[in-house]
Order: C-alpha cells, then sequence, then structure tokens
C-alpha cells in the first residue's frame, strides 16, 4: 500500500463536506490520511463529528488574532504541527491572504456550490435561482489569492428544478458535493503533488 498524503482539512461549521471525505479516507486505498480538522469558529459542529471519528481537532479562534496574518501564521503553525502536506477548505468562511496560499500554493483545495466561474462568493443558491439558471453543481477547485477563482480541478452538476427555493437547490447541490469531493482529492493526488 502506498504511503497516504497527510490532509487537513479547515472548517468553519457543520462539516459535512468534511465528515465525506473522513468517510471515504475510511477506506485504506483513499490516497489521503485526514491527519487534523481545524475551525476558526469554537462552536464549529464539524469538530464533535471529527473527534468522534478518531482525527485530531484543533480550534483556531480568528477573532483571538489581532490581524489576519497572525490568525493565518497560528493555523499555518498547528497545519505544520500536524504534519499535513495538503490542506481541504470545507466550509470554511475565511479569506485566505495571498501570503498564507503563498506557503501551501497547489495544495491547498476548496469546494464551492456553484459551477464557477458562475456564482462565487455567497447566497449562490439564492443568485441561482434569480438568474434563472437551468442547472447548478459543486466545484473542487485550487486556492488562490482571488475569491473562489482558482484553477478547476473537478466538477458535479445537478438540475435546477420547478419550485426549488435556495434550501432545496442547496440540499441537492450539497449531495454532490459529498460525493464530488472525496472523488476531486483522490484524482487530484493520483497526478501527484507540486
Ligand atoms: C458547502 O456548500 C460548501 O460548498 C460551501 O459551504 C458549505 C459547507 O457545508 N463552501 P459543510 O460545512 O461542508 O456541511
Amino acid at each position: 500500500m502506498p504511503e497516504r498524503v497527510p490532509l487537513g482539512l479547515l472548517i468553519s461549521g457543520r462539516g459535512s463536506n468534511m465528515e465525506a471525505i473522513l468517510k471515504a479516507a475510511a477506506d485504506p486505498t483513499f490516497p489521503a490520511e485526514p491527519v487534523l480538522v481545524v475551525s476558526n469558529r469554537p462552536d464549529a459542529a464539524g469538530l464533535a463529528i471529527a473527534a468522534a471519528r478518531g482525527v485530531p481537532t484543533a480550534v483556531v479562534p480568528h477573532r483571538a488574532y489581532p490581524t489576519r496574518e497572525a490568525f493565518e501564521d497560528a493555523l499555518d503553525a498547528v497545519l505544520r504541527a500536524s504534519g499535513a502536506q495538503l490542506v481541504a477548505l470545507a466550509g470554511f468562511m475565511r479569506v485566505l491572504t495571498e501570503g498564507f496560499v503563498a506557503r501551501w500554493r497547489g495544495r491547498l483545495l476548496n469546494i464551492h456550490p456553484s459551477l464557477l466561474p458562475k456564482f462565487p462568493g455567497l447566497d449562490t443558491h439564492a443568485r441561482v435561482l434569480a438568474a434563472g439558471e437551468e442547472e447548478s453543481g459543486a466545484t473542487v477547485h485550487l486556492v488562490t489569492g482571488a475569491l473562489d477563482a482558482g484553477p478547476i480541478l473537478a466538477q458535479a452538476r445537478v438540475p435546477v428544478l420547478a419550485g426549488d427555493t435556495p434550501g432545496t437547490l442547496a440540499a441537492r447541490v450539497l449531495e454532490a458535493e459529498h460525493r464530488l469531493y472525496p472523488e476531486a482529492i483522490r484524482a487530484f493526488v493520483a497526478r501527484g503533488l507540486p
């Protein structure tokens, strides 16, 4: 069995994408091994999910740091200490600076609930519906200094259905996210890390 890539996960809340990745990683053929789940919010529900699966957790509360850079230094330090070689953002709600991104260049992944480059940013599903789109989906991409704009690694498409609300569309997209993110990590690691 080839060695698995140590994987850090960054969350801010519910952590359902993180959970999907931890479930996938329970299969020993999954090429990445979750070594740490970090939340910037102490009350993130995902922390308990990770702990229940035996994955170490850490909280780096952004409010406790005087600057974005100081917060990111602390985040970087816990990730380095964990041995992570690859980092997956999974509902992580802080924008990362170019400085942090540069330290992890090519090793920082994110999932966004739209078919990027369409609908970056927040309130995605409401904006998809307001625009009258016939389909939406999810995108896994490399993180760069520009929000939701890094190179696209994988996408999953779902239909927008008559009568959809932001909530019903979000739920359909989320199911697709849970399949897409683990598969995208698998394919990304298979191509080799930079
Ligand atoms: C997901 O829709 C993800 O694409 C977006 O935030 C949501 C996080 O959900 N970035 P969860 O915390 O993974 O359940």
